[in-house]
């Protein structure tokens, strides 16, 4: 027996194999691609000939596949589905809510106890301060993998028994980035069209980085109270930035697709009389949108 299987050797489940092997864990590895698991014998890991025999030689069966309908093929298979019964399964394959739930449900219809996780890291920082792991599902679960899972992430943050909670900020956070990325490279546009250096201005952010952390907090914590009034700077401040950006954009003859994105939200806030709250009033356009958008069936 070893103290944990990891069931998929691509580049994270390595990274988190090694990890664990290098602080001392006994583990047991399994991939389809077995050459792929191999070299993890080299580090000390134990490597099962089958999926059924890796989660039959640990109590702890932690999966990093693609997604989590090939982790239902590997585990589901009529020669390893009877061998979870009694075991933890923890899925850190990236997933959404709706898949965790199913997820737990899944598991415990196999008579497996099931946590959630999502790993906000690359490869290269599993197992190191830099490394984030979101879980959520029932605290049993947490509780017994707690000491493996440590190992793996400098930061491991049990979110609680609701066990889409990790997929769904793991999403959340997906957002936030998606729309950093295309602000990001809109502003390198903007640069570039004035001569300046690309680099500079990415370093330039980094340097600000704990102000916009900051105000992250402050919108979190406005939409999460519902305090929209007395803004330190209203709605309509940040309106008017945005229209210099399209105006911008005119000008320099960049993509003008962002701005113009933003300027329709922020027109819409206005017209619907948010102008001196505070700027995460905006929201109130988005959940307007998306409840238009289902009565519409998907088109606005
Ligand atoms: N890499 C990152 O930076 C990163 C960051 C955060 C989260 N994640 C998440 O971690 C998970 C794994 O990512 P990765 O980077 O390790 O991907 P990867 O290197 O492409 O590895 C994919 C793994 O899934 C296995 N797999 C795929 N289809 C399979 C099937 N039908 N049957 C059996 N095994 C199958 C592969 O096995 P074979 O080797 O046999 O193909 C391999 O072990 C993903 O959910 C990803 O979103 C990755």
């Amino acid at each position: 027996m070893t103290e944990a299987a990891l069931i998929g050797m691509g580049a994270m489940g390595s990274a988190l194999a090694r990890a664990l092997l290098h602080s001392g864990h006994r583990v047991t590895v399994w991939n389809r691609t077995s050459a792929k698991a191999e070299p993890l014998a080299r580090d000390g890991a134990v490597v099962a000939p089958s999926a059924a025999a890796a989660v039959s030689a640990s109590p702890v069966v932690v999966v990093c596949v693609d997604n989590y309908e090939v982790t239902k093929t590997i585990l589901g298979a009529k020669e390893v589905a009877p061998a979870l019964a009694g075991r933890l399964l923890v899925q850190l394959s990236t997933g959404n809510p709706q898949e965790a739930r199913d997820g737990e449900a899944w598991a415990r219809e196999r008579k497996a106890d099931y946590l959630d996780g999502a790993i906000l890291a690359y490869p290269s920082d599993i197992g190191t301060p830099a490394a984030t792991i979101l879980v959520s599902g029932a605290e049993p679960g947490f509780r017994k993998s707690e000491p493996l899972l440590r190992n793996l992430a400098g930061n491991l943050t049990y979110l609680g028994e609701q066990v889409g909670a990790a997929s769904a900020l793991d999403c959340a956070t997906l957002s936030y980035l998606t729309a950093g990325i295309v602000g990001f490279l809109h502003g390198a546009l903007i640069c570039q069209s004035e001569g300046l250096r690309v680099d500079d201005f990415g370093s330039m952010l980094a340097e600000v980085t704990p102000v916009i952390g900051a105000e992250l907090k402050h919108l979190g914590e406005v939409v999460q109270s519902g305090a929209y009034e007395q803004p330190q700077a209203a709605l309509l401040a940040y309106a008017g930035a945005v229209e210099r950006l399209v105006g911008q954009a005119r000008d320099a003859g960049i993509n003008a697709e962002l701005p113009a994105f933003a300027s329709g939200l922020f027109r819409r806030a206005m017209a619907a009389g948010h102008a001196k709250e505070e700027v995460a009033a905006l929201i109130k356009v988005l959940r307007g949108s998306a409840l238009r958008e289902a009565r519409l069936g998907g088109t606005e």
